[in-house]
Order: structure tokens, then sequence, then C-alpha cells
């Protein structure tokens, strides 16, 4: 494979320094996560939403030419040329825009998704406009990745410092602790916190189970507030 930002082979020679059921990450990135998934797993179809320069595109794509996976990957911009490989497909689309992409690669819809990374755009509308839309072409153990839970980066006085981002990245991580609490019977959350942060959701249903809406279980915050107050004075 070809990669035209990334030097794929140094970025992996790194990444490879993890040993077996290490928990440490040494360059502190939610792609060794992917990539470490992408070790354990072949034969995978991949759907990548968001590709820009290809950073994760490369690391799908590298490990698909070692496992006989491919990867299919979507972007609103013309990214045609970050990667090339056998192994990887892109479309310029809509990344909720299902009808267009499942006649693009009709792969999709015939084998069904086994690893989903939404890494589009960040806004928890969208993100969850994708997950629900692409849900039920997810196939049975199947894994997906949603890029960019965690705030800590764009908050007060961090280098990333945008109260934009950090409302917007709050409230995906919000989305989704709420849509695999809604969903349990069916999804197992495990979240990393290095960097922007990375939420892995395990999907144990069969292919074609839908996801059920949201649950709110959240009090009332003025409720909440008062009986913090009371805890503070020591009256609870
Ligand atoms: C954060 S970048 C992707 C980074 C990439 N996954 C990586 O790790 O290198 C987000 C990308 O999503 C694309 N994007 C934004 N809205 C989109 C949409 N509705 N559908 C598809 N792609 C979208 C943008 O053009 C941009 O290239």
């Amino acid at each position: 494979m070809k990669s035209k930002h990334f030097n794929i082979d140094e970025i992996i020679s790194n990444f490879q320094s993890l040993q077996e059921n290490d928990i440490t990450y040494p360059e502190v990135s939610p792609m060794e996560e992917i990539h470490k998934t992408m070790q354990k797993r072949s034969g995978q179809l991949i759907l990548e939403c968001g590709v820009r320069k290809g950073f994760s595109s490369s690391i799908f794509v590298y490990n698909s030419e070692l496992n006989g996976s491919h990867c299919y990957s979507i972007d609103i911009e013309d990214c045609s040329d970050v990667v090339e490989s056998t192994a990887w497909s892109f479309f310029q689309c809509d990344d909720t825009d299902i009808n267009k992409i499942l006649s693009q690669f009709p792969e999709i819809e015939k084998k069904g998704i086994d690893i989903l990374l939404i890494d589009s755009l960040h806004t928890s509308k969208h993100v969850k406009k994708v997950l629900y839309n692409w849900f039920p072409y997810l196939n049975k153990d199947s894994i997906i990745f949603v890029d960019d839970t965690d705030s800590f980066n764009y908050r007060k006085g961090q280098k990333k410092d945008s109260i934009l981002n950090q409302i917007n990245w709050d409230e995906i991580n919000e989305f989704v602790i709420n849509f695999s609490r809604s969903n349990r019977s069916q999804i197992s959350l495990v979240q990393f916190h290095k960097k922007s942060g990375l939420s892995k959701l395990y999907k144990s249903s069969n292919r074609g189970e839908l996801p059920l809406k949201l649950s709110n279980h959240n009090r009332f915050i003025g409720f909440v507030s008062f009986i913090k107050l009371l805890k503070k004075i020591k009256f609870w």
C-alpha cells in the first residue's frame, strides 16, 4: 500500500513495541487501539466514515492487506488519493446517505459491516444519525469505534482550548454512553481517554437488529443541585 501523508511503516513499527496484553500505548494514540483490534481479526469488512489525510485509513488498509480485510471509506471531500491499495475503496459522499453508499458498494449490504469507524462531523446529532443509519448493517460481534469522545484537550487552559469543541466532544460522549446504556442487551462500551478519546462498542446482536431509542434517566438538575447543597452542609 501507499499512504500519501503518513510513513506507515514507521508508525506501525512504533505501535509494534506494544507487548501482548499491554495496556500502555507508546504513541498515546487511539489509533493504536484500532491497530491492535485489526491485528486480532481477519476477513473484516470495514466502513470508515471520515478520511481527511487518511491516518485511520492507512492503519485499516495496512492491516487489511495482511489479514484479507477490505476498507470502504467515505468522506464528503475528495480524499481518493490519500491511500493506494487493492484493499481500499473510497467514495465521496455524505456518510448518512446509506442508499447512495450501498449502491456504490453493494458488498456492504451483502456481507455486513464488521468494523465501523465514526470520525466525520463532530456533533452528537451527526454521530447519532450515522450510528442509527448503519446499525442494521452491523454483523454479530462487530465493533463500532467512535473517535473524539474526550473533551479534556479542549478544556480551559489546555493546549487546544476551544469552548465549542469542548461542548461538541462532551455531547458526543454523552450520546455514546446513553446509546450503550439504552442498548445494553446488545452493546458493551469500553472507553479510552488518551488524546481526544476513543469509544469502542462491541455489538453482540445479529445483523438486522434495530437499536433501541435513547432512554432518559437524568434527574432534574435543580433537584440534584439542592441535594448536593444539603450534602455539603452535612444535612444528608
Ligand atoms: C477528523 S477528519 C477524519 C480523520 C480521519 N479519520 C483520520 O483519522 O485521519 C473528519 C473528516 O470528515 C469529513 N466529513 C465531515 N462531514 C462529513 C459527512 N457528512 N460525511 C462524510 N464525511 C464528512 C471531513 O471532510 C473530514 O475529512
